[in-house]
């Protein structure tokens, strides 16, 4: 991948994620859209994965068939949205290694604050596609970049559903090299750090809470 940043405008994506964005979607729908709006995601994340080949037998010829190369998969979901997208990801991707990233934003510091990191091993290895459904002021997935660097990941793509310009600037300053897919790119921040228009509260809206 190339471009720092790709908005996947496929009619698909666009549908599920107005619906989405509507704030009468009852959570079972919203659920249901992002686990199928993932889907179509990851294909655009995965569209360069490197390819082999290998030799079959179909049931009329030995043929050399095209198969995925090279780096095995990490997903890495930021907690607890990035769950949400995550989860259709591994249908498509099964045997891709899983870690685990939490992170709180502290009250008078505003900067985040770690609580969680379970990452795979042999991150060195792998093609890590860190995962959050909301690339907001960019602080936390910036830090969850930090902290899979830190473990050793060199190959790093950044998979989220809407993106504000706001955190696409931040993930630019700080992870020039790490290309962002994304569903949308909206307008901006509000002073509470929600994405405008947006659609809420990622976690809430998937989980039923408030
Ligand atoms: N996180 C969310 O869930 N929604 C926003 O709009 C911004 C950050």
């Amino acid at each position: 991948m190339t471009e720092h940043l790709t908005v996947v405008r496929h009619p698909l994506v666009q549908h599920k994620l107005t619906i989405m964005r509507e704030k009468t979607t009852s959570t079972a729908s919203f659920r249901m859209l992002l686990r199928e709006i993932s889907l179509l995601l990851a294909y655009e994340v995965t569209r360069d994965l490197e390819m082999g080949v290998k030799t079959i037998d179909t049931p009329i010829c030995p043929m050399e068939a095209p198969t995925i190369e090279g780096k095995k998969l990490a997903l890495v979901s930021i907690l607890r949205a990035g769950n949400g997208l995550m989860d259709g990801i591994l249908e498509l991707i099964p045997a891709a290694r899983v870690g685990f990233i939490g992170l709180y934003r502290d009250e008078e510091t505003l900067k985040p604050v770690q609580y969680y990191n379970k990452l795979p091993e042999a991150m060195g290895e792998r093609l890590t596609i860190v995962v959050d459904p909301m690339l907001a002021t960019g602080n936390s997935s910036a830090a969850a970049i930090d902290l899979v660097k830190e473990a050793g990941a060199t190959n790093i793509r950044f998979l989220c559903l809407l993106a504000a310009p706001e955190g696409v600037a931040k993930m630019r300053e700080r992870h020039p090299e790490v290309p962002i897919v994304t569903a949308a790119l909206d307008e901006r921040l509000d002073e509470k750090g929600y994405i405008v228009p947006g659609l809420g509260d990622a976690g809430d809206r998937m989980f039923g809470t408030k």
